[in-house]
């Protein structure tokens, strides 16, 4: 098991957020274990391939919501977003090369967004869409 726990700290106080965020929390567990049972490439890539399909899911609802609501970090928080598409797309195409190494480093760059991104990024966001009714 990773320890990333799901707890309230992570709360951006809008349910479907913070949903999503406890998803990739569990997609990330699920790829951590298949690394740690020394899985095949071949199932490596399949759950690296849910995952980014999962975050880049999340980061469109995020986006729009900020975008919808004219929040006035949205180009930062983009920003942030865009340069993690871009390195998960790295390892994505390096994967067949030396799966184990690169694998558990995707795992250390999203365990670090989700702590880090959460509390300093996301967090940003929470109260002003909740002023402006959204939860
Ligand atoms: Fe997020
Ligand atoms: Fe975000």
């Amino acid at each position: 098991m990773l320890d990333i726990i799901w707890d309230q700290t992570y709360s951006v106080n809008i349910a479907e957020i913070d949903l999503q965020h406890q998803k990739i929390a569990v997609l990330l567990d699920v790829l951590f274990e298949a690394v740690e049972q020394n899985r095949s490439v071949s199932i490596l890539a399949e759950i690296i391939q849910e995952l980014i399909a999962y975050a880049e899911y999340h980061f469109e609802t995020e986006e729009n919501l900020m975008r919808r609501y004219q929040f006035p970090e949205y180009i930062e928080h983009k920003k942030e977003h865009d340069d993690f598409r871009k390195k998960v797309l790295q390892f994505q195409e390096d994967l067949h090369k030396k799966k184990e190494t690169l694998a558990s480093d995707l795992i250390k760059l999203m365990t670090h967004w989700l702590s880090d991104h959460v509390m300093n990024l996301d967090k940003k966001y929470g109260p002003f869409l909740n002023a402006k009714g959204v939860f």
